[in-house]
This record gives structure tokens, sequence and C-alpha cells, in this order.
């Protein structure tokens, strides 16, 4: 029993350290045209793979009070956009595992930036490498990695 909960700690460890290397064209790679003009209206369209299925549920269920602004969709294009996003989260059939490494079934992250696999990389980033010129905001993924 031991040493199975120690090679389950070390198959966690070993994902957690090596993360899949991903390219400008992942952060690119929301397929759905009107989730990628909707949703990159105000900031980056954030790739679905990145926050389980609940999370876009519960912010897509909530866009009139999207982080103190109104981000509200006509209920037909509002359906769409909810149903390719969580037909793609990261915990979809198709999704990525390792975004959602660590996540709690009880939890229900509210930004990428509260993943703990994003945590986990960025945590250590002092303040001021969010701050700079082209990145301003940790959720400003392309700002570093475009
Ligand atoms: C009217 C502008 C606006 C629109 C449209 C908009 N957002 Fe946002 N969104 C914001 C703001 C403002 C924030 C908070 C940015 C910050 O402070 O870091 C945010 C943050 C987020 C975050 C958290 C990013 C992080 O820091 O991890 C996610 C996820 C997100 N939005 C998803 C969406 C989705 C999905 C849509 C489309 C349905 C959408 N947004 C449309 C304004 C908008
Ligand atoms: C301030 C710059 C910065 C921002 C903003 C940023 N990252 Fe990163 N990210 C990095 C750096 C630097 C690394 C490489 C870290 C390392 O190798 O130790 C990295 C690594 C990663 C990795 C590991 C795989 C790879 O491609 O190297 C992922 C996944 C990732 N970031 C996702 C994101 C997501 C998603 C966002 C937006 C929500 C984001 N990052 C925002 C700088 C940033």
């Amino acid at each position: 029993m031991r040493t199975l909960i120690l090679l389950g700690g070390l198959a966690l460890a070993a994902l957690m350290l090596a993360p899949p290397v991903l390219g400008a064209s992942f952060f690119r790679s929301v397929a759905d045209a009107e989730a990628r003009k909707e949703c990159g209206a105000c900031h980056m369209p954030y790739p679905p793979a990145l926050m389980p299925a609940r999370s876009w549920e519960k912010i897509i269920g909530a866009l009139p009070n999207h982080f103190g602004e109104d981000a509200s969709l006509p209920e037909p294009t509002r359906l769409k956009i909810l149903a390719y996003m969580t037909g793609n989260a990261g915990d979809a059939p198709k999704g990525n595992a390792w975004f959602m490494t660590r996540v709690k079934k009880a939890d229900t992250p509210a930004r990428i930036t509260e993943m703990p696999f994003w945590r986990a990389i960025h945590g250590g980033f002092s303040p001021a490498s969010f701050k700079r010129r082209g990145v301003k905001k940790p959720g400003n993924c392309l700002g570093c990695h475009g």
C-alpha cells in the first residue's frame, strides 16, 4: 500500500515536472469563431483546455457580472460558446489531463491563474514580470507566450 502511494506521488511529481511545451499556436487555438470573437473582445480568447468544464459553466453562467464587467451575450450565442468551451474543457474526453493536475473535485477555479498547474509554474515569478509592458496581467498568456 505504502509503495503504491509512493509511486502515485512520484507519478504526480513527474507530471508536474514535465509539462508539455506549448507553442504560441496552442495559445491561439480557440477553433470556434464566436468564442474567439466574443471572448476575445477584452482579452485574449482562452483555449478551453485550460480549465475544467465546471469552471467554464460558472464563468459563462455569470457573464453580466464578469470580473466587474458586463460581458453578457444573446442567449443563443452564449449557449453555443458554452457548448464549445465545456466540450473541449481540460476534463472533457479529448481534454488535457496535465492542466487538470491537482484540481480538487470540490473546487471550481474561477481563473486560469488560480489553477494549480499555472501556480506551480508561474507562482515564483516576480510581480514585476507580470506588470511589464506588453504583459500587464498574469492572465495575458500571449504577452509572454506569443
Ligand atoms: C467586456 C469585456 C470582457 C469580455 C467580453 C470577456 N471578458 Fe473575460 N475578463 C474580463 C476582465 C476585465 C477580466 C479580469 C482581468 C484581470 O483582472 O486579470 C477577465 C478575466 C477572464 C478570465 C480569467 C483570466 C485569468 O486571470 O486567469 C477568464 C477565464 C475569462 N475572462 C473568460 C472569458 C470568456 C470565456 C469570455 C467569453 C464568454 C470572456 N471572458 C469575455 C473582461 C471580459
Ligand atoms: C510573465 C510572463 C508569463 C505569463 C503572463 C504567462 N506565462 Fe506561462 N510561462 C512563462 C515562462 C517564463 C514559462 C517557462 C517556465 C519554466 O520553464 O520554468 C512558462 C511556462 C508555461 C507552461 C509550461 C509549458 C511551456 O509551454 O513552457 C504553461 C502550460 C504555461 N506557461 C501556461 C500559461 C498560461 C495558460 C498563461 C495565461 C493564463 C501563462 N502561462 C501566462 C511566462 C509566462
